[in-house]
């Protein structure tokens, strides 16, 4: 399967879901970058009037490449619409996000926005959670070990996310560190998981993102998309 070309496909038909004065969210990604060059090039060749916000410094920097004008949430805390990627989409669009370790801004934004459209191609849709991807856990460093403990009590087999490019571990925008929770046979119960991860002291945020997306493009290897929710 051409999964760029699906990719492509999501994020230059979310592109046509911006109006003009609309604040939107920008996410991050291989999936939402397509989304954000097609919004740029709307900006500078029709008109088009955006103020967006980066979940990201990636985010933010391909924003500045394509021209997209910024704001932030001290701004105005409202958003029309976030746009982003997903690792797993449930057929209830609940996702797993985090591949970047970007989720912590990420969910902030998408919480912020009116509707939260979740950009994917076909190999992101499992029929449960966990099935293919780990969850990734943004946690203080002093408590990674701590958090460790605690995701294996919950039935995971953790990770600290190690840089690839870098010696040590991964570090996130905020400074922290990622773990990759992987669930062997998937998530029976994301809810109770991210209850727990949302109660454990030193985890800033995690990549479960449930009840959030309102509305999921899936492109196609084709350049169609299939449209879900909403
Ligand atoms: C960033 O941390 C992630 O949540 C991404 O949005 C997610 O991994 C999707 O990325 P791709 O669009 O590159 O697959």
């Amino acid at each position: 399967m051409d999964q760029d070309a699906a990719k492509k496909a999501a994020g230059t038909y979310a592109a046509g879901l911006v109006d003009s004065h609309m604040r939107i969210g920008l996410g991050t990604g291989s999936t939402t970058a397509y989304a954000l060059e097609a919004i740029g090039r709307r900006v500078r060749e029709d008109g088009l009037r955006v103020e967006g916000v980066p979940t990201s410094y990636a985010a933010e920097r391909l924003a500045r490449r394509y021209g997209i004008p910024l704001t932030s949430l001290d701004d105005g805390p409202h958003l029309d619409l976030a746009l982003d990627g997903a690792d797993e989409v449930s057929p209830d669009l609940d996702l797993i996000k985090g591949r970047g370790a970007a989720h912590s801004r990420e969910k902030v934004v998408a919480a912020q926005a009116e509707r939260f459209v979740v950009l994917a191609d076909p190999t992101k849709q499992v029929s449960r959670l966990g099935t293919s991807k780990p969850v990734p856990v943004e946690v203080l460093p002093m408590a990674a070990s701590a958090v460790l403990d605690r995701l294996e009590s919950l039935g995971a087999v953790p990770t600290l996310r190690m840089g690839q490019a870098k010696d040590g571990p991964v570090v996130t925008d905020q400074g922290f560190w990622v773990v990759d929770a992987a669930f062997e046979d998937g998530l029976d119960a994301a809810g109770v998981v991210a209850n727990a991860l949302d109660g454990c002291p030193g985890v800033l945020d995690h990549g479960l993102f449930l009840g959030l997306a309102t509305q999921g493009v899936v492109g196609q290897p084709d350049g169609s998309v299939e449209l879900l929710g909403g």
